[in-house]
């Protein structure tokens, strides 16, 4: 049903690209990445977005709330300069944006729904609605760490997958993740062992582990048969799983 590669380029591809943009798309494509990674949030006017944080003030030249700004008042910003003046004149890119230019590179795409407080259910429904009317690539994953934004996925989209994204997999773990039907589990690395993920590929889900920058760390997690890598250095895990 859902069959994400090796690789994930983590928002893009982080290490080499100002985050959730488009660049940082080419940039995990050009990295070798056939999926990515990226965070999608609501504007004032309930355009879906790629932003991580729940203000414009890290990743933008703007400042404030996303929640509380437009979409023609985000589409002013300037996302790339922070990261570095190569990426001066990037914009934050909506989904469908997005999902465009990942069509035109044959990519897929793990959505992470990032909701503002209060929004969890409304950015889920949005993104998935969106996700549904406008993507015909390969079937993506919706995940979250919001269990509302999840249930609200399930309800309004029940054919979209679901992952479970969890930075430490609790004892409820499986049951939660499989009442919210989830097909996937996607841990933080750091608190993972060989055991859990043998417990999950007996539950017959797919294990995306992030965010793993480093060559042995991500050896170790293939060898313990996680399915999938999310990454800020995509060409870098790539070339240390080859070699
Ligand atoms: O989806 C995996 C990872 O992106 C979750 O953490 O904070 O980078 O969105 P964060
Ligand atoms: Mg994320």
């Amino acid at each position: 049903m859902i069959n994400p590669p090796r690789i994930v380029g983590h928002r893009g591809a982080k290490a080499n690209a100002p985050e959730n943009t488009l660049v940082a798309i080419r940039r995990a494509h050009e990295e070798g990445a056939t999926w990515i990674e990226f965070d999608a949030k609501l504007t004032k006017d309930n355009a879906v977005v790629l932003m991580h944080d729940e203000t414009l003030d890290r990743t933008s030249n703007g400042k404030g709330p996303v929640a509380e700004a437009t979409l023609a008042e985000i589409k002013k910003l300037d996302a790339g300069a922070w990261f570095g003046p190569a990426f001066k004149g990037e914009t934050i890119p909506t989904l469908e944006e997005a999902m465009a230019l990942m069509a035109s590179l044959g990519m897929g795409f793990n959505i992470e729904i990032k909701p503002c407080p209060g929004r969890e259910a409304e950015t889920a429904e949005r993104a998935c609605a969106s996700v549904l009317a406008n993507w015909r690539g390969p079937t993506p994953i919706v995940s979250s760490f919001k269990r509302q934004s999840l249930a609200a996925a399930q309800a309004t989209a029940p054919s979209l997958p679901r992952g479970y994204l969890a930075e430490e997999l609790g004892r409820s773990w499986r049951a939660d993740a499989e009442a919210l039907g989830c097909v996937a589990i996607h841990p933080g690395w750091k608190h993972l062992t060989r055991q859990l993920v043998r417990d999950i590929k007996e539950a017959g889900m797919k294990a995306l582990v992030w965010t793993v920058n480093e060559p042995a760390r991500a050896r170790e997690l293939v060898a313990w048969g996680v399915d999938s890598i999310i990454t800020d250095r995509p060409a870098d895990i790539a070339k240390a799983l080859a070699g």
